[in-house]
């Protein structure tokens, strides 16, 4: 599909479809241009930070320099991975990335969730603070169709990612119903990625 700024499609001229000749019989076929622009507009969508728009396994350095923690993010790497691999496995729904600030977390999350909307699955990425903030606002009459729009995307997105699970402890009504919510994907077996900060104990298994 072409705009104003960018070229047409060299291959169907931007209407989306291919003309192919086979044993003499003209058939149109979809155009690989259409799952460029599709793949796009779902990572659009997807509301990555720019920051993080690019972010891959490919370019995650693993720390050379210290073995203990090589193996660490070696292991992380792997995990990542095989989530990506094996997707979706109702049974096992959910990746939590826990560790320290700054030790590319929210890179491994994103990672997946780019790796997931490449192969079609429709993900999307929550900062887990802007989602509480949106929840509160949505309580608002005079909230706008956005803040809603918010709670139930995340509530049933096809992949969701929870960025800094628990980094706020807000009014308890509006964080009570963050679990409620990781609660219902769980119980209708719905993909949850999330990273926190959170010792284990608090973020583990009950969650995830
Ligand atoms: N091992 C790495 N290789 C390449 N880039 C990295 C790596 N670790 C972190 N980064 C980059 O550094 C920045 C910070 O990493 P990131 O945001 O993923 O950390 P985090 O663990 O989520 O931190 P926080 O706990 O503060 O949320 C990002 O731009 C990320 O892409
Ligand atoms: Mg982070
Ligand atoms: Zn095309």
């Amino acid at each position: 599909m072409g705009t104003m700024s960018e070229p047409l499609c060299p291959d169907c001229g931007g209407t989306g479809w291919k003309i192919v000749e086979r044993e003499g019989i003209s058939a149109a076929q979809p155009c690989v241009c259409q799952q460029a622009e599709r793949l796009r507009t779902i990572e659009e969508r997807a509301g990555i930070p720019p920051l993080y728009r690019h972010v891959s396994l490919d370019n995650f350095r693993l720390p050379t320099e210290d073995p203990a923690a090589y193996r660490q993010m070696a292991a992380a790497v792997l995990t990542v991975r095989s989530y990506v691999r094996e997707f979706p496995q109702p049974d096992r729904p959910g990746l939590l990335l826990m560790g320290d600030p700054g030790t590319g977390k929210t890179h491994l999350a994103v990672a997946a969730l780019r790796m997931l909307i490449a192969r079609g699955f429709e993900g999307v990425f929550f900062d887990y603070q802007d989602l509480l903030a949106r929840v509160r606002a949505s309580w608002d009459p005079a909230a706008g169709a956005s803040e809603r729009d918010a709670y139930r995307t995340a509530l049933e997105a096809e992949v969701l990612l929870l960025d800094d699970l628990g980094s706020q402890r807000g009014p308890e009504w509006v964080v009570d119903t963050i679990p409620a919510f990781v609660t219902h994907r769980c119980n209708y077996q719905k993909p949850l990625i999330a990273t926190t900060n959170l010792p284990d104990e608090v973020a583990g298994d009950d969650l995830l």
